[in-house]
């Protein structure tokens, strides 16, 4: 979640305000649903920390409200021109008709050097390739943490408190690899170790194993804000030094929690629901053989869904049988 701050700072009078904002599916300010809530004015500006810290405000993006219904249309920025719509005849006109008019248009802000009138064009190629050059440069996994350390070609670094890459053995014969750090994780620099990491120390003990004997990591290594689910931008970049890692580990099985995990290391589009109980064959040129691989259900969804745990059990044997087959 994200908030203005005007009070706090400033000691303006009036209520600070969150807005939480959530799309309907249509493009735009105008497809947003904002609501806003006030606060009482007797909070001591340390109480007022704690309840946005509460309620998982975790970004501050401004002195003030903007409205942007209200700001006239700037000049496009001569350095990056936007490029224009190459709709066809037919198509423009069809597409300038559902554009909606000047005043309920908001406006570009004008460009600058921290903030780019457009994103990057040719997406996150440049980015990805640096990682790779990055990633296969590293020998061991202590390494590629290093290089990790060094890279800033992934966004979620900017608003992250710290790197997290691996916890474990880099020895084991199994990889558990979740989506992206939380709160906690970014807290102490280390995965699954807030509410879903305990749920997987149990579940890790329920077949006799414990992070001595497992290797845990994700698809990003940085908090992505709020918690949100990263962006195919963000988990391409990262995945050079994912690749890179399991190249190193070289485990004997890989587990992806969660759909995400599982949509990004097993290239599937069907639910984790689906793909869980099933092995795949995970394989990449630097591997010497292919990798078994399942999903498991997230552990933070099995907290959410205890009615699950029963199946994720019997996925939990499949594991463990799967470890101790020659
Ligand atoms: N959820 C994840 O997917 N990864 C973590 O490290 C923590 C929670």
């Amino acid at each position: 979640m994200i908030v203005f701050w005007p009070t706090v700072n400033k000691g303006v009078n009036g209520p600070p305000y969150t807005i939480s904002a959530s799309g309907w599916g249509c493009p735009g300010v105008a497809g947003m649903v904002y609501s806003v809530m006030a606060l009482p004015h007797s909070m001591s500006a340390q109480e007022l920390l704690r309840w946005y810290i509460d309620a998982g405000v975790d970004e501050t993006i401004a002195d003030g409200p903007v409205n942007r219904f209200q700001e006239k249309p700037k000049a496009a920025n001569p350095a990056a021109p936007p490029a224009p719509l190459d709709l066809g005849g037919k198509k423009k006109d069809l597409a300038d008709a559902a554009a909606p008019t000047p005043s309920s248009s908001p406006s570009l802000p004008e460009a600058s050097p921290e903030m780019p009138l457009l994103p990057p064009q040719g997406g996150a190629n440049g980015e990805v390739t640096s990682a790779v050059h990055l990633a296969q440069s590293a020998e061991s996994v202590d390494e590629l943490r290093g290089a990790l350390e060094t890279f800033d070609g992934c966004g979620l670094k900017k608003t992250a408190t710290k790197l997290v890459f691996t916890d474990g053995n880099p020895e084991a014969p199994i990889l558990f690899v979740g989506e992206g750090p939380g709160a906690e994780e970014d807290r102490q620099g280390l995965p699954f170790v807030g509410p879903s990491g305990k749920l997987l120390d149990k579940m890790l003990a329920s077949i006799g194993l414990d992070r001595t004997g497992v290797l845990i990591s994700n698809t990003v290594f940085w908090r992505p804000p709020g918690n949100r689910t990263p962006t195919p931008q963000e988990t391409a970049i990262c995945m050079p030094f994912l690749e890179r890692l399991i190249e190193l580990v070289d485990p004997k099985i890989l587990v992806a929690l969660g759909g995400p995990a599982a949509k990004s290391l097993l290239a599937e589009t069907m639910s984790v629901g689906r793909l869980r109980g099933k092995w795949f064959s995970y394989s990449m040129p630097g591997l010497a053989r292919p990798i078994d691989a399942t999903a498991l259900y997230h552990p933070a969804y099995l907290l959410r869904s205890p009615g699950q745990k029963r199946v994720t059990w019997m996925d939990w044997l499949g594991i463990k049988s799967k470890l101790q087959a020659p």
